[in-house]
C-alpha cells in the first residue's frame, strides 16, 4: 500500500502542496517518498528512501518548479527501499514520470520485452515497466492518455497510477484497477489522491474514479473514459462532509475498525505475491530436517493454524514455537538442518529476532514473512515474502493476521503440490476457496456487523470469557480471546475444545459466556458434545457457524453465520472476523480506545 497525489493549479507551485498532502498520506506508506514536476518541457524529480521529513530536510521537497506535479510515498513491495527503487519512475528518455500505488503480476515478463526492445531500466520496480510502456506507445503517435490506455491494457494486476510527460505538459492522466483513487475538484485546481484527506483541506468536492477508468486532469476540467471501450463517463463532483479526522479514518471511528473492514482488499494482494519468493521459500521447508514456526503474540497464533495447514495438506510436522520461548527450548537442539520459518508483521520484534539470531548462529536456514519490507526480518532472511497488507495503525493486529493465514496457506499448498500429497481435485478447490475468500469476508462483514454490535453490548459486562475451537479452530479461539483481552481488557481462556475438561470446566457457572467456533469439519461432532458439557453447566452458549448448521443453532445462546462449504484449511480466515469485530465493539461498548490499548506498542522491540 502506497499514497499518490498530485495536482494542477492555475497559478502558484505544486511542489509544497504535495508535500503536505504525501504527510497526511503517509500512514499508507512511509519508506521513501518523492516529487515530479513538471516546468518549461522540462521534468524535475527530487526523491529519496526515509520519513518523508528526513527526506524534506535533505533535498527540499518544496524547491521544484512548475504548477503540475505527482508524488508519491511508498511502502515496498517490489524492490527494497532505495533511492532509486522510489517513485517517481522515469522512461529512458527520462520525459514521462509515474507514480503508482498496486502490483504488477506480469512485471517480469513486460520488462524482460521491454529491455530485448532496448529498454534500460533503472529500478528493481514493477512500476518502472508502465513508464516505458507509455514511452513506446507515445513515440507510436498516440496521445498520452490513449498511450497510458494502451499500456494498462497489456498490464495484469492492481493499480492506481498517475503520468506526467514533457509531451503534453499541461495534464495528467490518471487510472485505477483495485486500488483506490480519487479526484478533488477545487475552483482553482484539480487533485488526485489515494485517499480524500489528501486534499480534504484544500476542497471538499471530491470524484471517485472506478475499477478500469481513466481520468484525464486539465487545467480546471477533467474527462473520465472506460479503459476496455473507451466510453466516456459523466460523473459530477460530490460534498464530503467529514472533518479531517474522519477522513483519515475513511470515516470510520477507529483505525481498527477501518483495517478490518481492508480485509477483503488485503486478502486480494495476498494473491498476488511473486511466484519466485514463495517456490524459494518452499524449496528451503521441502529440504529441511525439521521446520520451526516462529512468531508472538497474533503472529504466534497465525503459526499454529500453519501447522495444521501444512499437517493436512503436506502431511508434514511444523513446530510452532513461541518465539520468547524458542532459545530455551531449542537453542541447543538447532541445527544446519533445522529451518526456522519467521512470522512477523513489523518484521523487528525483538523476542523474534533473539530466536532467529541464535538458530543463525547454529547454521540453521532463516525465513521470513512480514509485512515490512527494508524491517531487520527482511535483512537476516535467506528468503523473506511480503504479505503487503499495508501499514496497520491499530495496535491490534486484524488485517495481517488474516494475510499471514493466506500466504501461509499458500506455502503449505504449495509443499503439498510438490510432494504429491494432494489431489488434483483438491488443489483446484483450495486454490478456488482461496480466491472467494475476500468476497466471503466483504458479506460476513456487511451482514453481521450489526449482530456482533448487539451481541457485544449484551455481553459487555461479563467478567471473564471462555474461546473454544477444536483442530484448527483453536488457533481462532487463541485470536478471539487475545484481541477481546488486549482492547477491551476482559480476561479470556482459550483452550482446545476437548482440554476444557480437564480443568478449566469447573470456572462454569450459570450465565458464563463461552465463544464456540464451529466449522462443519471433522471435528464437528465432538464439538457438539463440548457444547452440551458447556450447557449442562449453565453456561451462554455463542457459537460460530456454518450457514444452515441447525444444530449447533438450536443450541446457542445467540449466534453468527458464516459461509458453507470451506476447507478446512482456509476456516480460519473468515471464522476470525466476527471475533475482531466483537472485540472491537466490546471495547467501544466498555469505552476502551482499541485503537491505542494500554501498556501495549505496535511494534515490541524489546525482549
Ligand atoms: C496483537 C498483536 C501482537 C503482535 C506481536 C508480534 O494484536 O498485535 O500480539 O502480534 O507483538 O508482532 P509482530 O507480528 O510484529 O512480530
Amino acid at each position: 500500500m502506497c499514497g499518490i497525489f498530485g495536482c494542477i493549479l492555475k497559478n502558484g507551485n505544486a511542489a509544497p502542496i504535495i508535500h503536505s498532502a504525501l504527510k497526511k498520506l503517509e500512514y499508507r506508506g512511509y519508506d521513501s517518498v518523492g516529487t515530479a514536476t513538471v516546468y518549461k518541457n522540462k521534468l524535475f524529480i527530487k526523491k529519496d528512501k526515509g520519513k518523508i521529513d528526513e527526506v524534506h530536510a535533505l533535498h527540499n521537497l518544496d524547491d521544484l518548479p512548475g504548477r503540475i506535479g505527482i508524488g508519491h510515498t511508498r511502502w515496498a513491495t517490489h524492490g527494497a527501499p532505495y533511492q532509486v527503487n522510489t517513485h517517481p519512475h522515469t522512461d529512458c528518455k527520462e520525459q514521462i514520470a509515474v507514480v503508482h500505488n498496486g502490483i504488477i503480476e506480469n512485471f517480469a515478463e513486460l520488462k524482460m520485452e521491454l529491455e530485448e526492445r532496448g529498454h534500460v531500466f533503472r529500478s528493481k520496480t514493477d512500476t518502472e515497466v508502465i513508464a516505458h510502456l507509455i514511452e513506446e506507445k507515445l513515440t507510436g503517435g498516440l496521445t498520452l492518455a490513449e498511450a497510458a490506455r494502451e499500456a494498462l491494457r497489456q498490464v495484469v494486476g492492481s493499480y492506481a497510477i498517475a503520468v506526467v510527460s514533457v509531451t503534453e505538459p499541461d495534464k495528467i492522466v490518471c487510472a485505477r484497477k483495485e486500488s483506490p483513487l480519487v479526484v478533488g475538484v477545487a475552483e482553482n485546481a484539480l487533485y488526485f489522491a489515494s485517499d480524500i484527506p489528501a486534499f480534504l483541506p484544500l476542497t471538499n468536492r471530491s470524484v471517485v474514479i472506478q475499477d478500469e477508468e481513466i481520468i484525464i486532469l486539465n487545467d480546471g476540467e477533467y474527462e473520465i473514459r472506460k479503459i476496455p471501450d473507451w466510453e466516456l463517463v459523466k460523473r459530477e463532483p460530490e460534498v464530503i462532509d467529514w472533518t479531517s479526522e474522519m477522513a483519515e479514518k475513511q470515516g470510520y471511528p477507529h483505525f481498527m475498525l477501518k483495517e478490518i473492514h481492508e480485509q477483503p482488499s488485503c486478502l486480494r494482494s495476498t494473491l498476488r505475491l511473486q511466484d519466485q519468493f514463495l517456490e524459494l521459500m518452499t524449496t528451503f521447508i521441502d529440504r529441511a530436517g525439521e521446520v520451526f514456526l516462529v512468531a508472538c503474540g497474533t503472529s504466534h497464533n497465525a503459526c499454529i493454524a500453519a501447522s495444521y495447514m501444512f499437517s493436512k495438506l503436506a502431511l508434514s510436522a511444523t513446530h510452532p514455537v513461541i518465539a520468547s520461548e524458542f532459545v530455551e527450548q531449542h537453542g541447543k537442539s538447532v541445527n544446519i538442518d533445522s529451518t526456522l520459518l519467521a512470522v512477523s508483521q513489523s518484521g523487528e520484534t525483538a523476542d523474534t529476532l533473539a530466536a532467529l539470531e541464535c538458530a543463525r548462529q547454529r547454521a540453521a536456514t532463516v525465513l521470513g514473512l512480514t509485512n515490512v519490507v527494508g524491517s531487520t526480518l527482511t535483512r537476516v532472511a535467506r528468503v523473506y515474502v511480503c504479505q503487503q497488507s499495508g501499514p496497520e495503525i491499530g495496535v491490534a493486529a486484524t488485517k495481517t493476521f488474516t494475510s499471514q493465514l493466506s500466504v501461509l496457506s499458500q506455502l503449505a499448498l504449495r509443499l503439498a503440490k510438490r510432494r504429491g500429497k494432494i489431489s488434483h481435485v483438491e488443489i483446484e478447490d483450495l486454490e478456488e476457496k482461496l480466491k472467494q475468500m475476500p468476497d466471503i469476508i466483504e458479506r460476513i462483514i456487511q451482514t453481521k456487523e450489526e449482530k456482533l454490535r448487539q451481541i457485544a453490548k449484551k455481553y459487555k459486562d461479563k467478567r471473564c470469557f471462555f474461546f473454544l475451537g477444536r483442530g484448527i479452530s483453536y488457533a481462532v479461539a487463541l485470536e478471539g480471546r487475545l484481541k477481546l483481552m488486549e482492547i477491551a481488557y476482559v480476561p479470556a481462556i482459550a483452550y482446545p475444545a476437548g482440554e476444557s475438561k480437564h480443568g478449566p470446566i469447573s470456572l462454569i457457572e450459570p450465565g458464563f459466556p463461552v465463544i464456540f467456533i464451529c466449522p462443519k469439519d471433522d471435528t464437528h461432532k465432538t464439538v457438539i458434545g463440548n457444547i452440551m458439557e458447556m450447557k449442562a453447566r449453565g453456561a451462554s452458549i455463542i457459537a460460530l457457524v456454518e450457514e444452515g448448521d441447525e444444530e449447533i443453532k438450536s443450541l446457542a445462546d445467540d449466534y453468527i453465520e458464516i459461509a458453507t462449504g470451506l476447507p478446512e484449511v482456509l476456516s480460519p480466515i473468515p471464522f476470525v472476523v466476527p471475533l475482531q469485530l466483537f472485540a472491537y465493539y466490546m471495547a467501544v461498548e466498555r469505552k476502551c480506545d482499541p485503537d491505542m490499548p494500554r501498556n501495549l506498542a505496535k511494534s515490541v522491540t524489546v525482549k
